[in-house]
């Protein structure tokens, strides 16, 4: 029997809650690699419990929002940019968390929520498009209560760009100068740190995450056949030529400081 593409993304051994969402639902609502594995992994170094005030920022089509309200009851609002606020909504109730989803259409640096009124701040493959500046962290942090929590998952570089000196070309030929956000999980831990606003509980690569991201892409292919190849071919030779030296994701904690 052939395995399918679709089906290698079945890894209860590896992600025992995520492998419990249809893998066809979930890449129909992609806009990156696989949110649910990045989030289970993430969640590992955090504590949520059941009616903790969550925000999943920059939670696009809603994926990991309904994988918090569902594996956590935690109150999750689910905020994006790109993505209009009723079609995350109508993921959520076919999901049946709309009781504990609410989709909000908000930009990153004028988040219209009260200080100090969440528990927690995760955001899967978003941060990096608006989380870099030196000034984003001590304005994210006034939206979480003393002793909230910050969660994190993006692409990360194993180097950074400024010590190699070059953007490796078979990232620059796909993803271009965005790659400079994409940082080491020591650059987060120093860059979060330093503020002393926040205490980092955890700062790491995830264990073979160019694997994972290439398992993701490949299924991408799969679902969505393309004479030309189109981007999700682009991602998987770029995978594929960077044999892990330097792809993954960076997966960062932290308390805001009492
Ligand atoms: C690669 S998608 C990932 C979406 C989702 N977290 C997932 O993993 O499927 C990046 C998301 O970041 C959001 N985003 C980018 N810039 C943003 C900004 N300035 N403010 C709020 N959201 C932003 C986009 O709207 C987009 O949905």
């Amino acid at each position: 029997m052939t395995t399918t593409a679709l089906a290698a993304l079945h890894r209860p051994d590896r992600y025992p809650r995520a492998s419990a969402y249809d893998s066809a639902w979930l890449l129909d609502l992609d806009m990156g690699p696989n949110p649910l594995w990045l989030l289970e992994d993430l969640v590992g170094d955090l504590e949520l419990r059941p009616g903790m005030r969550v925000l999943d920022l920059g939670s696009g089509k809603g994926a990991t929002s309904v994988f918090l309200a569902r594996e956590f009851g935690v109150e999750v609002v689910a905020a994006d940019w790109w993505i209009p606020a009723e079609e995350a909504a109508a993921v959520f109730e076919e999901a049946r968390v709309g009781d504990r989803v609410t989709a909000v259409r908000a930009e990153a640096h004028t988040l219209p929520f009260e200080e100090g009124s969440f528990d927690a701040v995760v955001s899967v493959d978003a941060f990096e498009y608006f989380g870099t500046a030196d000034s984003y962290l001590p304005y994210l942090v006034r939206f979480l209560r003393p002793g909230g929590q910050l969660g994190v998952a993006t692409p990360a570089l194993t180097r950074e760009v400024r010590d190699l000196g070059f953007i490796p070309a078979h990232i620059k030929d796909v993803v271009g100068w965005e790659a400079i956000a994409w940082h080491t999980a020591e650059w987060w831990r120093f860059q979060w740190a330093v503020t002393e606003l926040v205490d980092v509980t955890s700062a790491r690569l995830q264990e073979d995450g160019w694997r994972d991201w290439l398992l993701w892409a490949r299924a991408g292919v799969e679902r969505r056949p393309s004479p030309s190849g189109g981007v999700d071919q682009a991602v998987v030779e770029m995978l594929e030529a960077d044999e892990g030296e330097y792809l993954t994701f960076a997966l960062v904690t932290a308390r805001k400081s009492e």
